[in-house]
């Protein structure tokens, strides 16, 4: 699918299976959640731009490569994304971080924003938005508009799961985004839950109902 790259790596796919049974407990499944999501990062910035630096080491002087451009924003759509962000920081621990409080209202599947906090300057920042799951992607683009309507330029959206459905409606509403999931689901049943899904990834993480 164009714009979407399906993140195939054996280990991403191995936890994943793990955290789509109904048997997983909660402490396995936020322990999951927050190793595949180490290998989601770093397959989401495996092309990013380098620029080198002159360095000692103990041996003699040499030109090294490091990330160029100022440093990224991790955007964690809450709750869920939280599951996500904790691992990206762990590779990433100079990163920003902005959060974006939404949750679907369960009768019209519409986001309710309740909490956005950003950092100022997002112009010039490579933003990653983090949420494991792309349903309706109701949340996704809600929360994507608000972040270009900030001055966010060069998004990337990294997800766990993803529907056909919420595919094509982001990519109608962003089509400059690319988006990064781990897995590309069947469908979205009459409810907006993914098929055949994990769950509700945020009441799975947290131990709600
Ligand atoms: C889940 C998920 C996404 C959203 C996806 O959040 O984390 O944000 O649903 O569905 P959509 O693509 O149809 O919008 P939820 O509303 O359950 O909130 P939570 O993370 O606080 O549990
Ligand atoms: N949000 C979830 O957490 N799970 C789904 O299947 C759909 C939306």
């Amino acid at each position: 699918m164009d714009g979407v790259t399906v993140i195939d790596h054996p280990l991403v796919q191995h936890k994943l299976t793990l955290m789509r049974r109904k048997e997983t407990s909660t402490a396995s499944f936020r322990r999951l959640l927050r190793e595949i999501s180490t290998l989601l990062c770093y397959e989401v910035t495996r092309d990013l731009d380098l620029t080198t630096m002159v360095i000692d080491t103990p041996m003699e002087q040499m030109e090294s490569p490091i990330l160029e451009g100022k440093k990224m924003v991790f955007a964690s759509i809450l709750r869920a994304g939280n599951g996500l962000l904790e691992g990206m920081l762990d590779l990433v621990p100079a990163a920003r971080v902005a959060h974006i409080g939404m949750y679907r209202d369960h009768d019209t599947l519409e986001p309710v924003e309740y909490y956005f906090k950003a950092p100022e300057d997002l112009e010039n920042r490579l933003i990653i938005v983090v949420d494991p799951m792309l349903a309706t992607a109701n949340s996704a683009t809600a929360a994507l508009q608000r972040l270009k309507d900030r001055g966010a330029r060069n998004i990337r959206f990294l997800c766990l799961l993803a529907t056909p459905e919420g595919i094509r409606r982001f990519r109608d509403a962003h089509p400059d985004i690319p988006i990064f999931t781990a897995s590309i689901d069947r469908e979205l049943n009459e409810k907006g839950y993914i098929m055949p899904g994990l769950g509700d990834a945020g009441d799975r993480m947290y131990g709600t109902k």
